[in-house]
């Protein structure tokens, strides 16, 4: 087909995604019998507290990864959080509380690098190459960057522009194979592989045999999608989030507030009820059930007796990962020594990087 109607090309897109999709189950089904041949690289903005939504969202599925015994880095994006503030506000606690959210939910250092964008030099020098080998056009059209000017209600910044040649350079700078990532984040992926080709196109190779960057696989698990508590996407900005740090009484208050709906009898059905749907979906999540058998054990209970089984459950679910994260947490000096070993770590592969980097370009004087 040769139209380009807005139809044919939304089923493009569907049809990318699925091809994604299909790659994507080729290589979930190759991580548990050959663990080692893939690396990852996943990351956050520290721009808030992580949550519920992450944790069942991704969080959980990192650990998973990790546990199956592939290498893992993780990027805490502090760069990433400053292209659209005034000022660097507050990063650095986001930041340690990030850190103490890993640690408590069984991310393991020893495992999983655990870094930052700030700490590491050779990392963001990755970004002077990589920026010549894409177009203007290219990065106006991410739909991400589109995104992201859009909410954010201020002129484009140079960084939020350019802000996945940067994140490219999170993934290739570790020669990171894997990405694990929701949909949204494609573009990027997309755009990396690109970076990863020009550059072994115009800049060459170190040994004849192999590209210096791999070109990295997305990976979309089916990690549930959780809303907020009024129904909406799960936003510190909308005020609808649990945060994983937040206590028991804390926990019961908000979800006794929590948005349902008039309809007396509990029903999982998430394009129709969307509010109470996301309960019994997180109660499911809590208990190692599924969503169908919840909703009609409650049945005619309300959203009285939803809310007070969602409690209890998530309660208990998160009672180990509270008690670890607050041991950790009242510990910032180890907080940091665990930041500092990730630097180190992370920033020992990224010199080898840019010193292959320099070697391709010949620019080693
Ligand atoms: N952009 C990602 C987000 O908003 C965070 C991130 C930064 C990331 N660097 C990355 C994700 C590299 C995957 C790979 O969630």
């Amino acid at each position: 087909m040769t139209d380009n109607s807005p139809e044919s090309s939304e089923g493009s897109n569907e049809a990318t995604l699925a091809r994604s999709q299909a790659r994507s189950d080729k290589v979930e089904a190759d991580l548990a019998t050959h663990p080692g041949k893939w690396r990852i690289l996943t990351g956050d903005r520290p721009t808030g507290k992580l949550h519920i939504g992450h944790y069942f969202g991704s969080l959980a599925n990192r650990v998973r990864l990790q546990n199956l015994g592939v290498e893992s880095f993780l990027v805490i994006a502090d760069y990433q959080v400053i292209y659209d503030r005034d000022g660097v506000g507050d990063i650095q606690e986001n930041v340690l509380s990030g850190v103490a959210d890993y640690l408590a939910i069984g991310i393991d250092p020893a495992r999983t690098t655990i870094f930052t964008h700030s700490a590491l030099p050779a990392l963001n020098q990755l970004l002077l190459p990589f920026l010549s080998l894409v177009t203007d056009a290219e990065l106006r059209r991410n739909p991400t960057v589109k995104d992201e000017l859009a909410t954010s209600q201020r002129p484009m910044s140079g960084l939020m522009l350019t802000f996945p040649v940067h994140q490219a350079a999170d993934i290739l700078f570790c020669k990171a194979n894997l990405v694990p990532v929701g949909k949204d984040q494609l573009p990027h992926i997309e755009q990396t592989r690109v970076i990863a080709r020009r550059f072994d196109e115009r800049y060459g190779r170190v040994d004849p045999e192999h590209p210096v960057f791999p070109e990295p696989e997305a990976l979309l698990s089916a990690t549930p999608h959780v809303l907020g508590l009024d129904g909406t996407k799960m936003s510190k900005s909308r005020g609808n989030t649990i945060e994983i740090g937040m206590t028991a009484d804390q926990t019961a208050k908000l979800i006794k507030k929590a948005k349902t709906d008039a309809e007396r009898h509990i029903s999982y059905d998430p394009d129709s009820r969307p509010e109470v749907s996301n309960l019994v979906l997180l109660t499911a999540l809590c208990e190692g059930s599924d969503p169908l058998t919840v909703a009609e054990e409650i049945g005619d209970g309300g959203s009285g007796t939803l809310k007070k089984r969602l409690t209890a459950s998530m309660n208990d679910y998160f009672a180990p990962i509270r008690a670890r994260r607050a041991e950790v947490a009242a510990d910032e000096g180890y907080l940091r020594s665990v930041l500092r070993d990730g630097n180190e770590r992370a920033g020992a592969v990224a010199d080898q990087t840019l010193d292959e980097v320099r070697r391709a370009m010949k620019m080693v004087y």
